[in-house]
């Protein structure tokens, strides 16, 4: 999970717009729900966008995917969009507002579209979603790739 500029301040920080819980406490949560999913995670905050590209980078190898409030780097980093589509995975974009809600500048997001999904609005409570949702989206794709005992019995007989 990775967390953008500012996001540092929670709790402090514009509380009727994000919330007032601190971070600490946000990941604390996550990290209980991740504990009760058995997913292996971990989490950063970065306020430097070359920062937060460099990790998504490093996330290529032994990352299933990708959790990520990139905060006002949404609106204007065209680096971390690409760096998510450069390495693949799936990633699912989390605000604490509503940015549609919000001034004209923050609708555009250069990451949804490289995104699984976006959650935005429902404050810390889309983090636990996203990672929910993210959970499930991994779980499918492994049904997916795994062929099922009948269908292997069925190529076995046809051999
Ligand atoms: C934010 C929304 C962004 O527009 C803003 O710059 C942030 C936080 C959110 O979580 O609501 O810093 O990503």
């Amino acid at each position: 999970m990775l967390h953008g500029p500012n996001l540092n301040l929670l709790g402090t920080r514009e509380q009727s717009i994000y919330c007032s819980q601190s971070l600490y406490s946000i990941d604390s949560a996550w990290t209980k729900l991740a504990d009760d999913l058995a997913v292996e995670v971990d989490i950063r905050q970065s306020n430097s966008e070359g920062e937060l590209v460099n990790w998504i980078q490093e996330s290529g190898s032994g990352y299933q995917g990708i959790i990520i409030n990139p905060a006002a780097y949404t609106h204007t980093s065209i680096a971390i969009r690409d760096a998510i589509a450069a390495v693949g995975l799936p990633t699912v974009e989390v605000h604490l507002s509503n940015i549609q809600q919000r001034e004209p500048f923050r609708h555009h997001s250069h990451v949804a579209g490289v995104a699984l999904g976006q959650i935005s609005g429902l404050g810390p409570a889309g983090y636990l979603l996203a990672l929910r949702g993210l959970h499930e989206h991994l779980s499918a794709q492994r049904k997916l790739k795994k062929p099922s005992a009948a269908s292997r019995r069925q190529k076995s007989a046809s051999r």
